[in-house]
C-alpha cells in the first residue's frame, strides 16, 4: 500500500499567508500532484495546520480545494488549528471529534494492512504540543495488538537542532516515547509542522518529518536560528509498505517536490551510456 503524508498547509480566505505565500494555489498543486501520482496513493494523511488561522473561512476553503482530491484523506491537527471549526468543516470526518481523550481529535484507521494512526498533539494557545496521559493510555491500548502501525501527529516530540523550534518542549515526551519504545510494531511516528524533511530515532522506531506544501523553514541548524521561512519547493512524504525483494512488507519513505509556483523541475532525461568504471 502506499500513504502519501501533506502537511502544513497554512489555508486562510484570502489565500496568502504571511503576505508572500499563496497557500491555496500550493495545496491544489499538492492535490493535483498526488492525483496523477502512479501507483495511485491508498491513503493520503494530513499532519496538521491545515489553516493558519483556524477560522471557519480558511476551513471551508481547504475543504473545497480537498474535495477534487482522488483518494481517501485523514488528519490530525496542528498548532494552527481549531478543532470545532475544523470538525464543522469536515463533517465526514467523524474522528475528529474526539477519540483518545476529551476532545482530542485522534484516530486508529484499521482498514488496510498497515494500521494508520493519528495522534492529536493540539495545546489550545500554544504554539509547541503535546499529549496527556489519558491519550497515552489510549494509544497502548490502540497498539497492543501488534498489528504493524504508522503514527501521525503535528508536533516532532523530539529537538532537531533549529533553535527557534526546539526551544519549545513537548508535554509528555519521554512519557510518550516510552510507550513507543514497547511497542515494536510502530514502523515509524510521522510528524509535520517543521517545514523540512528530516529524519531521526524516536523509542526505538524511526520518526520523519514532512515538509510542507506550501514555504519551508531556513535550514538554519544554530541555536540561536530564528523563526524565518522561504520559498522553497512544497512537498511530500510518500510511506510504501510492500514486500519487496522477495522480503516480507518493510516500511519505505520517500520524499518529493511538488513542482509549480514558480519551480518548475527540467527533465526527466534517461541515464543512458552508463559504466562502471574499472
Ligand atoms: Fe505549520
Amino acid at each position: 500500500m502506499l500513504i502519501a503524508q501533506i502537511s502544513d498547509f497554512h489555508i486562510s480566505a484570502s489565500g496568502v499567508a504571511y503576505g508572500q505565500a499563496d497557500t491555496n494555489a500550493a495545496l491544489k498543486r499538492a492535490v493535483a500532484h498526488l492525483n496523477a501520482l502512479v501507483p495511485a496513493p491508498d491513503a493520503v494523511i494530513i499532519t496538521g495546520d491545515v489553516a493558519d488561522a483556524g477560522n471557519p473561512d480558511a476551513y471551508a476553503m481547504a475543504a473545497r480545494i480537498l474535495s477534487d482530491l482522488d483518494a481517501p484523506f485523514w488528519m490530525v491537527p496542528g498548532n494552527h488549528d481549531q478543532r470545532d471549526n475544523l470538525r464543522e468543516a469536515f463533517p465526514d470526518h467523524d474522528y475528529l471529534s474526539g477519540q483518545c481523550a476529551e476532545a482530542r481529535a485522534c484516530f486508529v484507521e484499521d482498514r488496510f494492512p498497515l494500521r494508520l494512526l493519528g495522534l492529536d498533539t493540539l495545546l489550545p494557545g500554544a504554539h509547541s504540543g503535546g499529549v496527556d496521559k489519558r491519550t497515552l493510555v489510549w494509544l497502548e491500548s490502540a497498539l497492543s495488538d501488534g498489528k504493524p502501525t504508522v503514527v501521525f501527529m503535528h508536533h516532532p516530540p523530539f529537538p532537531v537542532g533549529i533553535g527557534n523550534m526546539d526551544a519549545e518542549p513537548f508535554r509528555l515526551a519521554d512519557e510518550l516515547e516510552g510507550v513507543i519504545r514497547r511497542f515494536p510494531n510502530v514502523l515509524r511516528v510521522c510528524c509535520g509542522h517543521m517545514h523540512r524533511p528530516v529524519l531521526r530515532g524516536f523509542g526505538g522506531t524511526l520518526a520523519c518529518i514532512a515538509p510542507s506544501v506550501s514555504m519551508q523553514l531556513v535550514l538554519d541548524l544554530t541555536q540561536q536560528a530564528p523563526s524565518q521561512f522561504v520559498m522553497e519547493p512544497g512537498g511530500l512524504a510518500l510511506h510504501l509498505y510492500e514486500p519487496l525483494g522477495g522480503r516480507p512488507p518493510e516500511l519505505v519513505t520517500h520524499f518529493g517536490l511538488i513542482p509549480g509556483g514558480g519551480h518548475e523541475f527540467a527533465g526527466p532525461y534517461p541515464f543512458k551510456d552508463v559504466v562502471s568504471p574499472v
